[in-house]
């Protein structure tokens, strides 16, 4: 039975005892899910050496004070989903929410400011936000991350997004980037004032949450969900009309840069993110032509040009965005995107008898060396359930030892495609596998070709 169809009966017909059950939004990634976690990781590794990207890992857990001060104590990733606690020494600490904040914190305590400018730099890992779990929502969750720090450059600005953008087309997602400028301290102080004005006699049609935000962290009421508050941001001032000299250039410069490429982009001057480190540049990524989208962004990301100076460093400009895996690879499902499926199996090792299963143990772990891929069921006793086993598997030759084979210093190989065996020196197997399978590389080449040629001539 295929491992998804087990996974699913298992599913249906086994319940644990409910205080052993996975948290409530956690997720396991079971085996037949793999493929798309390895496809993606394929993709990440393509990237970050075409964009030159740089890994750092970060630890999981953080000192609380360096995420409330970075984020934002009014933002709902820190007021509300913040994973907090003391530690055994009485120490605040949190999982991380995201990764921005631990690479700044690394970029200022290993000193990489010495290093040239910009350093780019890439991070992947499960992230922690305690929201209420809903569809594209998770407690623990992925990311990849990507920040390149050290310059203000509108030009770079335009790679972040470049880069985020094919990142999803790449993967076969047709994908809208959209995007907003929201100033800096200067042009924002005069925006925000602006923006009282225009709630101040407006607040009773808030929701409850708007009403709180209101005197907390204005800007957000801009991109709230709910049908009231998004109906009253459609009337608000826009930022883009409030940007200082500086960064209305900034800007127009980033979306001069983006016509040159072939990002599809579209201005969205309510887009200011959840949280409160960001500067200038900000931009999210949506399924092209999702009504739902709106809820579940595939990755968002945009400037933040104080953050480093606030934690202790100096100046410094920095641009990043982060994706958010299991969304991708939901969307991935969802349009039936064809992912490599795992590869098949090149030999399976059957063995009779005693003697012969020691053999096999030492052959498992030669050809393993040689880099073939291997598989076996040394705990099936006979022959034929472990060729049974070597079919299911698609291996493409068997290899059979028995006890004649071990007196003789010699082995079967099967074709498993044909049944057809040949009994070779046990001292060459390596060499003969290799020979096989050269072998049967070609003849499948050259049947892909008369098939894509014969394909060719009847259409
Ligand atoms: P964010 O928009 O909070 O940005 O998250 C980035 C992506 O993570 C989202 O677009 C979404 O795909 C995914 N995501 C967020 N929350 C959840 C959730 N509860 N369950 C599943 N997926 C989720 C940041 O985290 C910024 N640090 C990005 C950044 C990097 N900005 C500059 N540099």
């Amino acid at each position: 039975m295929p491992i998804k169809k087990v996974e699913e009966e298992v599913k249906k017909n086994f319940k644990l005892k409910k205080n052993y059950q996975l948290l409530k939004g956690m997720k396991d990634v079971l085996p037949s899910e793999q493929n798309y976690w390895f496809f993606l990781r394929d993709k990440l590794d393509q990237f970050v050496n075409s964009y030159s990207f740089d890994k750092l890992d970060t630890p999981i857990v953080e000192s609380c004070d360096l995420y409330t001060r970075s984020i934002g104590g009014e933002t709902d990733i820190v007021s509300k989903e913040l994973y907090r606690f003391k530690d055994k020494d009485g120490n605040d600490i949190c999982l991380r929410p995201e990764f921005s904040v631990s690479v700044v914190r690394a970029y200022i305590e290993h000193g990489m400011h010495n290093l040239p400018q910009p350093v780019k730099l890439y991070s992947l890992g499960p992230v922690f936000r305690y929201a209420k779990p809903q569809s594209g929502r998770y407690r623990q969750f992925n990311q990849y991350n990507f920040e390149v720090l050290g310059s203000e450059k509108p030009i770079v600005d335009a790679e972040v997004v470049q880069l985020a953008y094919s990142f999803c087309t790449d993967l076969g997602l047709d994908v809208n980037i959209q995007i907003n400028s929201i100033g800096c301290k200067e042009c924002r102080k005069d925006y925000l004032q602006k923006l009282s004005n225009f709630y101040k006699h407006r607040r009773s049609g808030l929701c409850v949450d708007c009403k709180r935000r209101y005197s907390k962290n204005i800007l957000r009421l801009l991109d709230c969900k709910q049908k009231e508050c998004s109906e009253l941001a459609q009337e608000a001032p826009q930022i883009v009309d409030s940007l200082c000299q500086d960064c209305h250039q900034h800007f127009i410069k980033v979306l001069e840069y983006l016509d040159e490429t072939e990002v599809k982009y579209q201005l969205n001057p309510r887009l200011v993110r959840g949280l409160d480190y960001y500067s200038r540049t900000t931009f999210e990524i949506f399924l092209e032509g999702d009504e739902t989208a709106k809820l579940n962004s595939l990755g968002g990301g945009g400037r933040y040009d104080y953050l480093v100076e606030e934690l202790g460093g100096q100046a410094t400009g920095v641009i990043g965005f982060a994706l958010g895996v299991e969304r991708i690879i939901t969307e991935l499902k969802n349009q039936k995107i064809n992912i490599p499926k795992k590869q098949r199996v090149e030999l399976f090792i059957a063995q009779l008898g005693e003697s012969a299963k020691r053999k096999a143990l030492n052959l498992l772990e030669k050809l393993r060396k040689n880099d073939f891929s291997v598989s076996e069921a040394f705990a099936k006793e006979s022959l034929r359930a472990q060729l049974e086993a070597a079919n299911k598997l698609k291996a493409r030759y068997a290899l059979i030892i028995g006890q004649k084979e071990v007196m003789d210093e010699t082995i079967i190989i099967r074709d498993m495609e044909n049944g057809i065996q040949e009994i070779v020196d046990y001292k060459k197997v390596v060499d003969e596998v290799q020979k096989r399978l050269e072998r049967a590389q070609e003849v499948l080449k050259r049947d892909t070709k008369e098939d894509t040629e014969e394909e060719k001539t009847t259409k």
